[in-house]
């Protein structure tokens, strides 16, 4: 069935406290404006309208960039007047559609598809659906009322409510289906003869209980929660990890300790993959099958292919990691950092933009930045590339096969051929031909006895009394 879908996210979200808008803050890495949206798309909405209004710009700009500029058009309301009101809005961007309207909040982000299916199969039959649920502190909510047969008679707002009303728990979550042409219509209608001089939505449920029109679908509290300030943002975030984490390991990924891992919403990971405690995976991170990931690592939009291993505190981001490659303990992999099959990428290493080929070794202590090292080079410890003069960036190549001995800088732009050796603690300037030695060093000289001397000169001076009384703070070994 063709439907349409409304998101009413105009609100300020004055208890959150924040410059942002409400809905742009994170729940599983994403703002939560993008949840609904998602729900929508996957429910195939014919139409989707976000009714926005604090920070319109800034929302719509975060929804354009996730899902296409286009996919979802904006009604603003420039004063905030109520639910019903903002509703209102979305009448031009509906104009045509004949069907049922899904209403959402943009600030609802654990709801579930499945409840979503339940309530538009319900508005079939009637005019109106919408979502309760019942709740041990009901306050703040309006409380749906029912008449003496169980059906829904009105809802009441808690502001407008008498003590028996305030004593229901059975709320509105505030998630409707409503058919259009009778939502718009009676939206004209909507009075503000209320305790918060609002147009409410709500009003709109009680003229569809009026004609038998309304069915309720009831909900768990987790799936409707309303995010309202920081406290409720940190257990949807809680509640959402969860689900991405269980989510993975019933697809046959190990999470060793999952109350500690932060996944973001869409990462995805391969089977037989495992994720050791404290691992958090951010963004756009995919990854691949039998893959292990170890204590500490931080994945931000990375891409991991079959089979690698990342050891302990591995901090990567917009990077890409070959099949059987291995990264760290303790390596760092900035942005454009693409590393090949097989590559060794060891402790204290740091690379950005850099290209490694298959099979190519940085084991120990280097920073390799805007480079191409070709596959099988070995990039001895303590290797530097020198990539910027204080103005500009240049690049270095270093072919397959190379060997670069430890304590090496690489003055870029330089490049040095494929099966080359670099000396240790050489100081490559100029280009090193394919198979030639490239060395810079002072020669080594040995003076014959020198060391002898210099230490029998030590004991002699210490033989002598010092003419420099000591410090009386300086004395030792005093009871
Ligand atoms: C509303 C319901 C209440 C329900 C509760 C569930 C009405 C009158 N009341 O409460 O019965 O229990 O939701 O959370 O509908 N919004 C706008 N423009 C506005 C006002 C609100 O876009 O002018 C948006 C908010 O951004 C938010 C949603 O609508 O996403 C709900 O607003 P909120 O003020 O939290 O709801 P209440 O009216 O208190
Ligand atoms: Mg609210």
């Amino acid at each position: 069935m063709k439907i349409a879908t409304v998101i009413l996210a105009a609100g300020l979200g004055t208890r959150m406290k924040s410059a942002t808008a409400k809905v742009l803050h994170r729940v599983a890495g994403r703002p939560m404006i993008e949840y609904p949206v998602a729900l929508a798309r996957a429910l195939k909405s014919e139409r989707i309208v976000c009714v926005l209004g604090h920070q319109a710009e800034a929302v719509q700009a975060a929804v354009d960039a996730r899902f296409g500029a286009g996919t979802v058009s904006i009604a603003l309301q420039k004063e905030q007047r109520g639910t019903g009101h903002a509703v209102a809005q979305a009448a031009s961007s509906l104009r045509g559609f004949d069907g049922p309207v899904l209403i959402l909040y943009g600030d609802v982000p654990l709801l579930g598809e499945a409840i979503l299916r339940r309530l538009i199969d319900a508005a079939r039959r009637h005019t109106l659906a919408l979502c309760t649920t019942l709740l041990d502190d009901p306050k703040g909510y309006g409380r749906i009322v029912r008449d003496g047969h169980g059906h829904l008679a009105r809802i009441v707002e808690e502001k407008d409510a008498d003590e028996e009303q305030r004593r229901i728990p059975e709320i509105n979550a505030g998630i409707y289906c409503v058919d259009a042409k009778f939502l718009f219509a009676s939206l004209k209608k909507l009075r503000t003869d209320n305790a918060q001089g609002e147009l409410y939505l709500t009003d709109v449920a009680a003229r569809a209980a009026k004609a038998g029109q309304v069915a309720t679908i009831e909900a768990e509290p987790e799936q409707v929660m309303g995010v309202n300030d920081r406290v409720d943002l940190a257990r949807a975030d809680r509640a959402m990890r969860l689900r991405v984490t269980e989510g993975l390991m019933r697809a046959g990924v190990t999470v060793r300790a999952p109350a500690t891992c932060f996944i973001d919403a869409g990462v995805t990971v391969g089977a037989d993959s495992e994720i050791g405690p404290l691992v958090e995976l951010r963004g756009a991170t995919r990854i691949g099958a039998g893959v292990r990931i170890d204590t500490g690592c931080v994945l931000t939009d990375v891409t991991v292919a079959d089979g690698a291993h990342l050891k302990p505190y591995t901090v990567a981001s917009e990077s890409a990691i070959g099949p059987r490659a291995q990264v760290g303990p303790f390596a760092h992999l900035r942005p454009g950092s693409v590393l090949g099959a097989e590559v060794k990428i060891g402790n204290f290493v740091e690379t950005k933009k850099a290209r490694f080929g298959a099979g190519a070794k940085a084991s120990h202590l280097s920073y390799l930045g805007d480079a191409e090292i070709g596959a099988n080079a070995n990039i001895g410890c303590g290797t530097i590339t020198c990539n910027y003069d204080g103005h500009d960036k240049f690049r270095t190549v270093i072919g397959e096969g190379a060997f670069i001995g430890s304590d090496t800088q690489l003055v870029a732009p330089v490049t040095v051929g494929a099966g080359a050796i670099v000396g240790a603690g050489t100081t490559v300037v100029e280009d090193v031909p394919p198979g030639a030695l490239a060395l810079s060093r002072g020669k080594q000289i040995a003076v014959p006895g020198y060391a002898d001397r210099k230490r029998a000169e030590r004991v002699r001076q210490r033989a002598v009394p010092s003419s420099i009384p000591k410090k009386k703070g300086s004395q030792h070994n005093k009871p």
